[in-house]
């Protein structure tokens, strides 16, 4: 007798079930397995708490009667439903917007990438814009800006002979963000100076106004007029030279990257004072960039014993940055404006005869917390447009 198999219905899936906990829910999340939530960070993170307006969140926690417990919380499709307990509210949260908190890390961020170092011979590659263009189109700007995240430098080209030129570039990026010595200021040869950079003389590569206590972050130099013998500019990627300090001198480097030092500013009307890292890591433990100003470095009050090792290794770095491996050297001409990271590039000049020409660069500051937020709102959606 010839019996038929049995007809197999294909199994339905059980149902993907939440447990709950005492301070939170384990939650199946799709290719991830179980993940848990907190019911603080669930009842905080409502999508209701986030007003559609301003984008803010309006609801406060600080006000609840009790600490938030889920009532019950089942998966409908591709949502976390919760009904909370003692409240008459419910929460939906799609599963996509959870699978992206399961990890404890910092969330992504577009505006962190990683930097390329570049040595003397980059001055062909430098990034290069026509200020019209940036002015017209979003693509531009943030084109640019992804040059000032990764190398730190940019060109641009084409500027108006205008004060409003240099203004409404910089407002591409962020707002103009003064100093003590205000919005604004210019570089040429002055009958009483007060900063060496108001004289024809050699300028050693530095990072500007170390003495603030947040020093600026993007600098914009516009050349209006160079017409002098001599004052190339100098230009190194402090990336580029502290990656390899870290190699070469690894004592040196973790003295360097570790120990703050006095810097100052002082003259009849001010007394600026900060103290720095000579070499600054993000929050990956890369170099982002340095603090380094001979002019601006204050008399060192660090233990003297604690300096028979510093000072030497902060000299074997000072040394190292004036490498020609890494200085780039060109001459700005009327009409550019280099715009570059201040936390990480340093800048300098070779000295000129003040009689031979015009030299005149004005320069402003923005800051890089402004431009990487103006890189993300013009490459990614955002969480909050409807
Ligand atoms: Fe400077």
């Amino acid at each position: 007798m010839n019996i038929p198999a049995p007809v197999r219905h294909p199994e339905t899936p059980a149902a993907a079930t939440v447990r709950l906990a005492d301070k939170g829910l384990y939650l199946p999340l799709p290719d991830q397995g179980e993940a848990y939530f907190n019911y603080h960070w669930l009842r905080d993170n409502c999508p209701s708490s986030f007003d559609a307006g301003t984008r803010e969140r309006s609801f406060d926690i600080f006000h609840l009667d009790a600490a938030p417990r889920a009532a019950q919380a089942v998966i409908d499709a591709d949502t976390l439903v919760i009904d909370w307990q003692g409240e008459d509210h419910q929460s939906r949260f799609p599963l996509t917007l959870l699978a992206s908190y399961t990890t404890g890390r910092p969330r992504k961020d577009p505006a962190d990438k990683r930097r390329r170092a570049w040595y003397s011979n980059h001055y062909a590659d430098v990034a290069r814009f026509s200020q019209p263009d940036l002015m017209a189109q979003d693509q531009k700007v943030a084109a640019w800006i992804e040059a000032l995240l990764i190398e730190g430098v940019a060109i641009i080209t084409d500027m108006p002979d205008t004060d409003a030129g240099l203004t409404e570039l910089a407002e591409r990026i962020g707002t103009v963000r003064p100093t003590f010595f205000g919005s604004y200021f210019d570089v040429k040869t002055h009958i009483n100076p007060t900063n060496t950079a108001f004289t024809a003389a050699a300028l050693e590569l530095h990072t500007d106004t170390p003495a603030e206590e947040h020093a600026p972050g993007i600098q914009f130099l516009h050349c209006r007029a160079n017409s002098v013998e001599g004052g190339r500019n100098l230009f190194g990627d402090g990336v580029a030279v502290a990656n390899d300090f870290r190699a070469r001198d690894p004592e040196g480097f973790r003295l360097l990257s570790e120990t703050e030092i006095p810097f100052y500013c002082e003259h009849d009307t001010y007394d600026m004072r900060s103290r720095q890292r000579v070499i600054e890591l993000d929050e990956h433990g890369e170099v982002s960039g340095l603090t380094i100003s001979q002019h601006m470095l204050d008399m060192i009050d660090l233990p003297q014993e604690f300096l028979d090792d510093y000072y030497p290794a902060f000299c074997r770095f000072g040394r190292m940055l004036q490498e020609e491996k890494y200085v780039m050297r060109f001459t700005l001409h009327a009409g550019e404006c280099i715009v570059f990271d201040n936390h990480r590039i340093v800048h300098g000049r070779a000295a000129y005869t003040a009689s031979s020409g015009d030299r005149y660069l004005r320069g402003c500051y923005t800051d890089r917390a402004e431009m990487r937020s103006t890189y993300r709102a013009l490459t990614t959606e955002g969480r909050f447009k409807s």
